[in-house]
């Protein structure tokens, strides 16, 4: 069977290592569309979508994110991250930051979005890791990072993906067929 969405899907894995290519101003257009037309509980479509494109501002998020890790006590982390170069976004040249308003699906909304941006991306042969990490730069307290970044009052971090053209070729995980309960 021919379908690009599946083979898409089948094909999808987190890269991690990424060229100097900025994404196309077209690519970028289609992973906005990509985003606003998630799927929300009830329509509300409370998320918003942080676009970085500036690698300047995307340096500044990795220091937040180090910062955010030291400041959660976790000393052991914060050195291994900072041996690393605090590359937690992987020098991508997009980075999405989803943030919404808390909710009991606020959570599954931002899922299914980070993967509509995710498999928009894979589509147009760009590669994408999701990013839990970035959490750290705001936590409690860190409402001036938040008011950085351009979260909207009220607004918390749910989860972020770096998007840009693979540096490296992978192949996606295995998986275990018994997962699948069938009735
Ligand atoms: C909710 C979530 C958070 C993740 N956070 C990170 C992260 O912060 N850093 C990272 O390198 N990978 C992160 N990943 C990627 C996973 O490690 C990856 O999806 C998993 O190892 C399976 O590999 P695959 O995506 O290549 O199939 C995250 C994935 C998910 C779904």
């Amino acid at each position: 069977m021919q379908n690009q969405v599946l083979d898409t899907v089948l094909n999808r894995s987190s890269i991690r290592a990424y060229a100097d290519t900025p994404v196309a101003p077209e690519q970028l257009e289609a992973l906005k569309k990509a985003a606003l037309a998630s799927p929300t509980a009830m329509n509300r479509q409370d998320q918003r979508f942080i676009f970085i494109t500036d690698p300047e501002k995307r340096k500044r998020l990795e220091q937040a994110i180090v910062d955010g890790v030291i400041a959660s006590g976790n000393v052991d982390f914060a050195e291994r991250m900072k041996s690393r170069g605090g590359r937690v976004t992987y020098d991508a040249p997009l980075v999405v930051i989803i943030c919404a308003k808390p909710s009991h699906f606020a959570p599954v909304d931002a899922g299914i979005a980070v993967e509509n941006i995710v498999l928009a991306a894979g589509s147009m042969g760009l590669g994408s890791v999701i990013l839990g990490m970035p959490a750290s730069a705001f936590g409690p307290g860190s409402e001036s990072v938040k008011r950085e970044f351009g979260f909207p009052e009220g607004f918390e971090f749910m989860i972020a993906v770096s998007v840009g053209t693979p540096a490296v070729q992978k192949t996606p995980h295995e998986w275990d067929e018994s997962h699948i309960i069938m009735m």
